[in-house]
């Protein structure tokens, strides 16, 4: 499995403050079945600012650390960046984390309470830039809980969707649990990340919801949202460059 979302990096935001606790997360990850997992620190959300050339020191040193110890995890770097006036700068500036540092995906964070007035602006931007937006954790907004009809608008402006797993188990509540299952029935899911923050709380661990997705919505649904998606990212290729017929927008 590929993990979108998780804060692994030690002593950068709220994840790990030390290296052997991120040690001990990739260990947990691994065993979990997780084999590429993207470090994404929060970025420009008012108690971090990460720039890209942190993240890219960070993951080169605990990418040593994972090889010294003999961990087959893949580290790919990537941010966790909440809507803020600086983001085109920083892109434009390449001082802006982006996912597979690529600088085609954007995992984008709102705050929990609503959907930014500054959206629709930011969204069209980036994408003119040729950055397609990610949306972390939709699920989990309260604007969208009330009105999830905002998330086809989000859809319509060229987002992806990226889902925690623990939502769909109940770690967030009813309210992220009730929209996440509707997402997914929606087809309007597109990734999934555990947003890990420890080893023990909020751990790096996935197999468990992934039973939950292929009961709910089939094996073929689980392995676009756990392994096709995610590698679109990997490889930067673009919405509908997919070739043979593909669809002008992600597997979902
Ligand atoms: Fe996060």
């Amino acid at each position: 499995m590929i993990d979108l979302h998780a804060h692994v990096l030690p002593g950068v935001d709220d994840g790990p403050k030390e290296p052997a606790d991120a040690l001990a997360m990739a260990r947990k990850a691994w065993a979990d079945g997780i084999r590429t997992q993207f470090a994404t620190p929060h970025t420009l959300n008012g108690a971090y600012t990460t720039p890209r050339s942190l993240v890219l020191r960070k993951v080169a040193e605990l990418r040593e650390a994972l090889r010294e110890e003999g961990i087959g995890l893949e580290l790919v770097p990537g941010g966790e960046v909440h809507v803020h006036e600086s983001i085109l700068d920083l892109l434009a500036s390449g001082e802006l984390p982006t996912l597979a540092d690529r600088g085609r995906h954007l995992l984008l964070e709102f705050p929990f309470e609503r959907v930014p007035g500054v959206v629709p602006d930011l969204l069209f931007r980036l994408r003119l830039k040729g950055v397609t937006p990610v949306i972390a954790h939709p699920e989990r907004n309260d604007e969208l809980q009330s009105s999830p009809k905002g998330v086809e608008s989000l859809l319509r402006q060229g987002a992806w969707m990226q889902v925690t797993g623990g939502s769909f188990t109940g770690d967030f509540g009813t309210a992220a649990r009730d929209l996440a299952f509707l997402l997914l029935d929606l087809d309007q899911v597109h990734l999934i990340g555990s947003d890990a923050h420890g080893v023990s709380w909020r751990p790096p661990l996935l197999a468990a919801v992934r039973d939950v997705i292929v009961r709910r919505a089939g094996a073929e649904r689980a392995r676009r949202l756990f392994e096709e998606n995610p590698r679109r990212i990997l490889e930067a290729r673009p919405r509908g460059a997919g070739g043979g017929g593909m669809p002008a927008a992600p597997a979902r």
